[in-house]
């Protein structure tokens, strides 16, 4: 049972136990999830907050098997997007927002920084809880940030007008295989109190460099002593997704 510092029992609850349960599952039964169930899911999962109501997400899901396969392609031939039973693709979308300004002679063109990025924390919240309400229901599954690989092309397969971008997707589906959970960081190194407080991040960090090794190493993974912090530089340098910038100004999400 966890504990606090002094050795009392935390408070715990189911949700709190699923999510501290969780961990990113890529192999799935060959059992299909019924549309009962994704629809279940997504309506808790709409009920996410969303800023000042403007619900500026949509999303696409996908079924279909050559979708599947082209999506999975389009993410970095990832074998789990072509062998989950579902797909579910979570979309920032500003079409309703411009219609609403189009009534009334405006358009959103222009515009700034902010509506990229309230769009997109809306479309993040469903996809958290529609994770977290799947996960209650035993579905489990995997985000898909490799969308943002070839942005136009998943647009092209999922049909998005301008306006619509999809910010990740998930492959859900019955577990075939719940691998390990991975360790995170320590709850003292990402949490302050009143203040931020930076001393001490390198020893720490170096702690969970060989915490994650280790659970690599456990796991058959190739991985270094300095596991998190290599792979991190590697990830971004050189910039990752350098043209990102102008493919999403392509679909029409050409905010400054
Ligand atoms: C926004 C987002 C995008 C992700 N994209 C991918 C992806 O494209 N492919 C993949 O296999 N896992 C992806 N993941 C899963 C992460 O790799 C995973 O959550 C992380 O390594 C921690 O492992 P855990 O979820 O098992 O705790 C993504 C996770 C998030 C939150």
């Amino acid at each position: 049972m966890p504990e606090d510092r002094s050795g009392a029992a935390l408070p715990s609850s189911e949700t709190i136990r699923v999510l501290r349960a969780r961990v990113s599952v890529r192999k799935f039964a060959d059992m299909p999830v019924s549309a009962g169930h994704v629809q279940a899911i997504l309506e808790a999962a709409y009920r996410a907050p969303t800023s000042s109501n403007i619900q500026a997400y949509s999303v696409v899901i996908v079924r279909d098997k050559a979708a599947r396969a082209a999506l999975a392609v389009a993410t970095g031939n990832q074998r789990h997007v072509a062998e989950t039973p579902v797909f579910l693709a979570f979309c920032a979308d500003l079409t309703r927002i411009e219609y609403a300004m189009e009534q009334r002679g405006h358009s959103l063109d222009g515009n700034n920084l902010e509506v990229c990025l309230v769009s997109s924390i809306d479309a993040s919240l469903v996809g958290m809880a529609a994770y977290l309400a799947a996960d209650s229901v035993g579905l489990k599954g995997v985000m898909i940030g490799g969308v943002r690989d070839k942005p136009d092309e998943v647009a092209r397969i999922l049909g998005l007008p301008a306006r619509v971008y999809c910010v990740f997707g998930m492959c859900l589906g019955w577990p075939a295989d719940v691998p390990k959970q991975k360790p995170r960081m320590d709850y003292d190194m990402v949490t302050h109190h009143e203040r931020y407080e930076a001393a001490g991040a390198g020893a720490q960090l170096q702690r969970y460099d060989w915490t994650l090794a280790a659970h690599y190493q456990a796991a058959g993974r190739a991985t270094t002593a300095d596991s998190w912090t290599h792979d991190m530089d590697k990830k971004f340098h050189p910039p990752l997704r350098a043209d990102l910038r102008r493919k999403l100004a392509d679909l029409g999400f050409d905010f400054g």
